[in-house]
């Protein structure tokens, strides 16, 4: 079942406030198991994410949002995307994977739905996050990721999915047919 957070305040004063960007993504390597979704949340509200940290996985595409690894190992990866207005990712999940979705700047729409193999894909629910919003996807969520075209800002979020994503199922609204995906290379690793 998705999740949603409030990640604190910047200006947090508290002694988790210096916890990095860069720390964050030690943590996840050093790790020997599958981090469960509620430490991921954990980490990613301890971290305070400075502009210059995120600066080098940044970077726009004309046609597509774009993928950015900061880190993968045998149980967890974290991605920086970067999404210009209208760009959204096709109905899918996870295929076993959970994942924490982190907004640094921008607005996230993220749609939901449900499946019955009888009646096909249903719209379950729609929300919306900003900057500093955390959401998180259990194994079986099924949503749809984006940036809304009338949003007039470019996007960027950090993803976390543990284990690593491999081939995703995608849906069709009305339809019970189930297609496989392979999100596109990351542009840099
Ligand atoms: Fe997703």
């Amino acid at each position: 079942m998705a999740v949603e957070l409030r990640h604190q305040s910047e200006t947090s004063s508290e002694s988790g406030g210096s916890f990095s960007f860069k720390d964050l993504a030690k943590a996840l390597v050093v790790r020997q198991s599958i981090p469960r979704l509620p430490e991921l949340y954990q980490l990613i509200e301890r971290t305070r994410i400075s502009q210059a940290e995120v600066q080098p996985y940044l970077g726009l595409k004309a046609g597509n949002y774009s993928r950015h690894r900061v880190m993968r190992n045998e149980f967890v990866e974290m991605l920086v995307l970067c999404w210009k207005p209208g760009q959204r990712t096709p109905i899918h999940d996870h295929n076993g994977s959970h994942g924490a979705v982190f907004v640094h700047e921008g607005i996230l729409w993220e749609t939901t739905f449900e499946y019955d193999a009888e009646t096909g894909l249903a719209y379950k629910a729609h929300r919306e996050l900003r900057a500093g919003g955390l959401t998180g996807s259990e194994v079986p969520d099924i949503h749809q990721l984006g940036n809304p075209d009338v949003s007039g800002q470019d996007l960027i979020t950090i993803h976390i999915y543990a284990p690593p994503l491999g081939v995703l199922k995608t849906y069709k609204l009305g339809s019970s047919t189930i297609d496989l995906y392979t999100p596109a290379d990351p542009d840099f690793l």
